[in-house]
């Protein structure tokens, strides 16, 4: 017999609901008129806040989503002539629609990279063009942490690649629309890998955390804030509404929420990846690090599953990526890992 597909499936962190603090947050700003823009009590607390989570004056921005807030954090740092550098596999590079080639006007140098990470020497070799009139500048790198491969940099590779871009010149830029994994994963504080060891600008995703939408572009860098400001106005990223994204913030960083549910979240994929590891025929493609488990399983058995249960191909042949999120449970993951078992005994025998 067919097993129970589970009541949430692994398809992405985004299919899941919001966190009812943050639907809470929602009506209680709902009450009266507050001037738009960011020009609200509620925005002004959510800045105090994140002056306060990051232990200095930050400045804070509000976007509707990850995309825009990369792209206004991109055009801030970059001059005409400049380039991106990022891995192959980075959102910006293949998720955005070419949206921050449009914003930007610049060349994206994307690396290959097998763990989404870059690494010292990839960009040791990039900067040599730096002074060649012929080349593209590199002018900033974009980190995504943790990275759309489910990886995590510890904070020592954050320091050593950030470092050599800072003596060359080079911004930083921090791509966390799942900061908060990464965040619980490493279990420290965030400033202790964002402006402490030198990021300029961080998107901080709340979405994929269990907020409706909405993501902060937060800028370390004060000689960037007033750019980014006006370009996040021109670069049409500028909610007038603003109290119902900083409200939704608030409740996640109120009692640290967003670490409790993001460390869920990577507890549940650890979960996953322990069960996968046992089965016969799965192969595990990358390390376990947050919330998202990437395998490779037959081919017919991959089809057979996200009938049963959807989820997405990814990038190496017959690969797929599982991800959990605030809302998956012990008992998603026991079905999830029955259903693949199952399959992959059907796959044996040919039957099923
Ligand atoms: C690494 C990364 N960056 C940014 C985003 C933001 O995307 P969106 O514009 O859909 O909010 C996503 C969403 O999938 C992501 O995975």
């Amino acid at each position: 017999m067919t097993p129970e597909a589970p009541a949430r499936s692994f398809a992405s962190d985004n299919t899941s609901g919001v966190i009812p603090e943050v639907i809470t947050a929602i009506s209680q700003v709902n009450s009266g008129p507050a001037i738009g823009y960011g020009e609200d009590p509620h925005t002004e607390k959510l800045r105090q806040e994140m002056n306060e989570l990051f232990g200095r004056d930050v400045t804070t921005l509000l976007a509707y989503g990850g995309t825009g807030a990369n792209i206004v954090a991109l055009q801030a740092m970059l001059n005409p002539w400049q380039a991106v550098i990022c891995t192959k596999s980075s959102h910006i590079n293949v998720d955005e629609c070419a949206a921050p080639e449009k914003f930007l006007s610049a060349k994206l140098i994307d690396l290959d990279s097998k763990d989404a990470k870059l690494k010292p020497d990839m960009l040791k070799e990039e900067l040599e063009v730096l002074g060649i009139v012929h080349h593209a500048q590199p002018g900033a790198i974009s980190i995504t942490q943790s990275t759309e491969y489910g990886t995590l940099y510890t904070v020592n590779e954050l320091k050593e690649i950030i470092d050599i871009c800072k003596g060359s010149g080079l911004r930083v830029h921090m791509d966390g629309a799942r900061i908060a994994n990464a965040a619980a994963s490493l279990g420290v504080p965030v400033s202790e890998f964002t402006c402490d060891i030198g990021v300029d600008i961080l998107s901080f995703g709340g979405t994929k955390n269990g907020m409706a939408y909405g993501e902060a572009i937060v800028v370390f860098n004060q000689d960037l804030a007033s750019a980014a400001e006006y370009i996040q106005k021109q670069s049409a990223q500028l909610p007038s509404k603003m109290r119902y994204i900083s409200a939704q913030f608030s409740a996640m960083l109120k009692n640290d929420l967003w670490l409790k549910h993001a460390s869920h979240a990577n507890m549940m994929a650890t979960q996953l990846a322990d069960g996968l590891k046992d089965i016969e025929g799965v192969e595990l493609t990358q390390k376990t690090e947050v919330n998202a488990v990437f395998a490779k399983f037959p081919a017919e058995v991959k089809g057979r599953l996200q009938d049963w249960s959807y989820f997405y191909d990814w990038e190496q042949e017959n690969e797929v990526r599982l991800m959990s999120s605030f809302e998956t449970t012990a008992e998603d993951v026991k079905r999830m890992l029955e259903g693949i078992r199952w399959s992959m005994k059907g796959s044996a025998t040919g039957g099923c």
